[in-house]
């Protein structure tokens, strides 16, 4: 039986023995897991550790500097680099989704060894790995080759000499939150749904530009926020939108249109390993679709994914 209260005490008392008065730098992500790995390293080892957030430019929209002044304001040895051009120039045409993964975790592991490379002395690199992304990127590599490979996993280049410390890495998301919620962390960030690594980039299907993250920005923040303000967010395990790589036709007035369809995804899950899609009232969709055609330009066709995991994954790709 899991007692969250006892984990905190422990843990925090291993991280000290751990990791004495070494440096330890950790990357926050804005999500749940980084930000409770980070919040018991605070506590445990204080200004030694130095937590890097980077933009990739994939982020949900205002996501990175809303998150970056929440951290601050939690007290949190937190910097924030912008580095979405080089993402975004990096991905340019780039259609496939594992090139995607790959490039994103490069750059992000260029950028964020040269950032821990300023810190002197450091010692030990934090993550916020949970259980399941260990099971994952273990069982994933079957027979039939990789299924997808989170970049979060999987450890250091060889020149970064650091040894890695993983708080969390035994606790499922929902033991998490509860020991987030015992480390006074804001519920609004605690009840956040999960968000890939790879951001949005995974859900703009086929190549990415900037405009492209723009729409999918866009139509994100109205059904998040709707399902906000009407209560649905904390009903549902994770939510996003899709872009697909199709124009259909539709009109405007007396004009024709041929625009961008995008899809909405959200499922019920404890973990991520099955999911099912959610049966969101039919009002709800009816107002959120109409607002997304008629808020976000480029976009005509609103679609619901009805499938559930297995066989659909929760991302597309
Ligand atoms: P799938 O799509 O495999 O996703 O059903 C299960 C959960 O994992 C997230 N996900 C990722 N997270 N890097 C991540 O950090 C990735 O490459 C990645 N791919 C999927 C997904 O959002 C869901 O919560």
């Amino acid at each position: 039986n899991f007692t969250p209260n006892a984990f905190v005490e422990d843990c925090v008392k291993e991280l000290k023995e751990k990791v004495k008065n070494d440096r330890v730098v950790l990357g926050l992500s804005g999500g749940v897991d980084s930000t409770v790995a980070a919040v018991l390293l605070n506590k445990a080892i204080g200004k030694n550790l130095y937590c890097i957030f980077v933009n990739n430019g994939l982020l949900r929209k205002n996501e990175f500097e809303n998150v970056l002044h929440q951290y601050k304001d939690m007290g949190l040895n937190v910097k924030g680099v912008d580095a979405s051009e080089r993402f975004l120039s990096a991905l340019a045409g780039i259609e496939d989704p594992e090139q995607k993964r790959k490039t994103i975790g490069r750059v992000f592991i260029e950028v964020f060894d040269d950032e821990a490379h300023r810190i002197e002395d450091v010692k030990w690199l934090a993550q916020g790995t949970i259980y399941p992304d260990v099971i994952e990127s273990v069982s994933v590599k079957g027979p039939s080759a990789t299924i997808k490979s989170h970049h979060n996993v999987g450890g250091l280049p060889d020149f970064m000499k650091l040894q890695i410390v993983e708080p969390l890495r035994m606790l499922f998301k929902d033991e998490v939150r509860r020991v987030g919620k015992t480390l006074g962390i804001d519920p609004e960030l605690l009840g956040r749904h999960p968000f890939p690594g790879p951001g949005l980039s995974i859900r703009i299907l086929g190549d990415i530009t900037p405009e492209k993250v723009r729409i999918l920005q866009e139509v994100d923040f109205v059904f998040i926020e709707g399902l906000k303000a009407h209560g649905l967010y904390d009903k549902v395990w994770q939510a996003g939108a899709i872009l697909l790589p199709v124009n259909s036709v539709g009109v405007m007035g007396d004009e024709r249109t041929y625009e961008k369809v995008v899809a909405l995804r959200a499922v019920e899950s404890t973990d991520g390993m099955t999911a099912d899609w959610v049966h969101l009232p039919y009002d709800f969709l009816m107002k959120i679709s109409n607002e997304i055609i008629n808020k976000v330009k480029g976009v005509n066709r609103v679609v619901y994914d009805i499938s559930s995991k297995p066989p659909a994954t929760i991302e597309w790709e």
